[in-house]
């Protein structure tokens, strides 16, 4: 019978978990492959971190990883955990793995006192959306919107020097 084990990740897993996030990054179309090792050791174990790390061991080899963070949310007034990301490898999925991994994020997000854990998934993104609902979770249609690069850039040029964060 195989084993799994979640487990915080360690600083020289740094080149697999990136390895890992862009692979999770082309299965949903997002190319470019932008994590490296030194981008997951400075933004997961820096100080402070933007993320957490988890792996997930299966039969004592890595098969997975999650990434968090304690964020807010505003609808329920609670601190909420937001799942950036979660992968297990192809030749270790159906066997329990990724629902470890969820196990280990909702027992964190409770342990630091989230009210709640979200993520976002693409709507394409079925086998996804198909594994979230096995572990009861409920979606609405909201959709996740962002500025990157130079059109951040530009809207920020437009912000007053007396209403800019200190
Ligand atoms: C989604 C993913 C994390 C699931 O991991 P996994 O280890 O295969 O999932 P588990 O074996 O723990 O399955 C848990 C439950 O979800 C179901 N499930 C998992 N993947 C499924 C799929 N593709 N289609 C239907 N059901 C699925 C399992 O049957 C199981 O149901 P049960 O507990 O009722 O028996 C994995 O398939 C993956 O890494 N996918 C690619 C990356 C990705 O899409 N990540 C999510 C980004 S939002």
């Amino acid at each position: 019978m195989s084993a799994v084990r979640v487990r915080p990740a360690r600083l020289e897993e740094a080149a697999i978990l990136a390895e890992m996030a862009n692979d999770l990054n082309d299965h949903v179309g997002i190319h470019g492959r932008p994590f490296t090792a030194e981008r997951v050791r400075t933004d997961g174990f820096g100080a402070p971190a933007a993320f957490t790390p988890l792996v997930a061991d299966l039969d004592g080899a890595v098969a997975g990883y999650a990434f968090f963070t304690l964020g807010y949310n505003t609808d329920i007034a609670a601190r909420a955990m937001w799942l950036h990301d979660i992968f297990v490898k192809p030749a270790a999925r159906g066997r329990g793995v990724g629902r470890a991994l969820m196990a280990a994020v909702a027992a964190e997000t409770l342990r630091l006192g989230g009210r709640s854990l979200e993520w976002g998934v693409h709507s394409a993104n079925a086998g996804a959306l198909e594994f979230y609902r096995r572990l009861g979770a409920a979606g609405g249609e909201a959709r996740i919107m962002g500025l990157a690069g130079e059109r951040l850039r530009a809207l920020a040029s437009g912000a007053r020097s007396d209403s800019a964060a200190s």
